[in-house]
């Protein structure tokens, strides 16, 4: 039986569908419901029929899954990460794998202030007060907050930002209106902080902890970044500093932070993302001084139409044999993995 051409895992928004209809390939969208996703073993079964797997970042892609897919030529994640992803499987298999940069630099940017201004301006906290119907009386002193622009003393506030690429610099860009000072560290994109004169590069994770008031977190998820916010580096913050995670929930230890939070080392998280996704870790839904989110930094329907329609077309590139232009894997294609997968495919 020829395989099916490409499996969606889950339903994705229309554009992406439609790219795929237009094209005319056979594809299947193996759960249509949104709060429901895939069990490994249905997973594992559409993965090993099919051409082209097109993902989301709720699925786990390992060295398992793709070794029992013989006939798979490619992997477009509809997601700019792809840490769900085991990539050196999927190379050394000789499966080029894509994501979906770019188009989601703006909406997450804009979510990330979201989240900024509402853990300092206690947002949450107001709307459940006004809700809960406890609002009686104005008072000067309800739901005070923390200022963004320069104190009474004229100091500016400090934006630190951990991860500098796309989405880091669009929100470094965003502080200009709030007369932020905006300091960043990213040991792998050191020349990038240089030559942007909107930002003061660090030497080391410590100088932005302990300098910022605002700490927003922005790299990939790996090995090196997995906990890369924990006891020690809480406690290097300031007690009056926020913590805002719009990237991956392992890049902090949410244990940590949990406790950080209890004891006041520092004034407030704001949280997209979570180690243990969707779980969250018990006890941070009852904290005063947190903003909790489910993971919609790139939530507008603009921004999702746009990742659904490159994720088709990088499947599309996948399935045709052309290579995608968000590989991000790309030196797969030189391989004698995928070149020996390829001809299995045509024979
Ligand atoms: C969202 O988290 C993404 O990686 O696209």
């Amino acid at each position: 039986m020829p395989p099916m051409q490409i499996f969606v895992t889950r339903k994705i928004p229309a554009p992406g569908l439609e790219i795929l209809r237009a094209a005319k390939v056979e594809f299947q969208v193996a759960q249509e419901q949104e709060n429901a996703g895939l069990d490994p073993a249905e997973l594992a079964a559409g993965t090993g029929q099919s051409s082209v797997l097109l993902s989301l970042l709720t699925e786990k892609i390992d060295r398992r899954l793709l070794e029992s897919a013989p006939r798979l030529l490619g992997v477009a994640n509809m997601a700019v990460g792809f840490d769900n992803i085991d990539i050196d499987a999927a190379t050394e298999l000789g499966i080029p794998v894509s994501n979906t940069p770019g188009v989601l630099t703006e909406s997450t940017a804009d979510l990330t202030w979201a989240m900024l201004l509402g853990v300092a301006r206690r947002i949450p906290q107001a709307h459940r007060y006004m809700c809960n119907g406890e609002y009686k009386l104005w008072g000067p002193n309800l739901f005070l907050g923390s200022d963004l622009g320069p104190g009474p003393d004229g100091r500016r506030k400090v934006l630190g930002i951990v991860g500098y690429g796309r989405i880091g610099a669009a929100v470094a860009r965003r502080a200009q209106g709030f007369d932020m000072r905006v300091i960043a560290y990213d040991p792998h994109n050191s020349a990038g902080i240089a030559a942007d004169p909107q930002v003061e590069g660090m030497g080391d994770l410590n100088e932005v902890l302990r300098a910022a008031d605002f700490v927003s977190l922005h790299p990939l998820l790996s090995p090196e970044t997995r906990h890369l916010i924990s006891t020690d580096e809480l406690r290097a913050m300031q007690p009056g500093a926020f913590l805002i995670n719009a990237s991956r929930g392992p890049v902090v230890d949410e244990a940590a932070l949990l406790l950080a939070l209890r004891e006041g080392w520092i004034a407030g998280a704001a949280l997209d993302v979570y180690e243990r996704e969707p779980e969250m870790l018990a006890g941070l839904e009852s904290l005063p001084n947190v903003l909790l989110l489910p993971h919609i930094a790139s939530a507008t329907w603009d921004t999702r139409g746009r990742m659904a329609s490159m994720a088709a077309e990088n499947a599309l590139c996948h399935l045709r044999g052309q290579v995608a232009p968000n590989a991000v894997n790309g030196e797969v294609y030189a391989s004698d993995a995928y070149r020996a997968r390829q001809a299995r495919q045509s024979s």
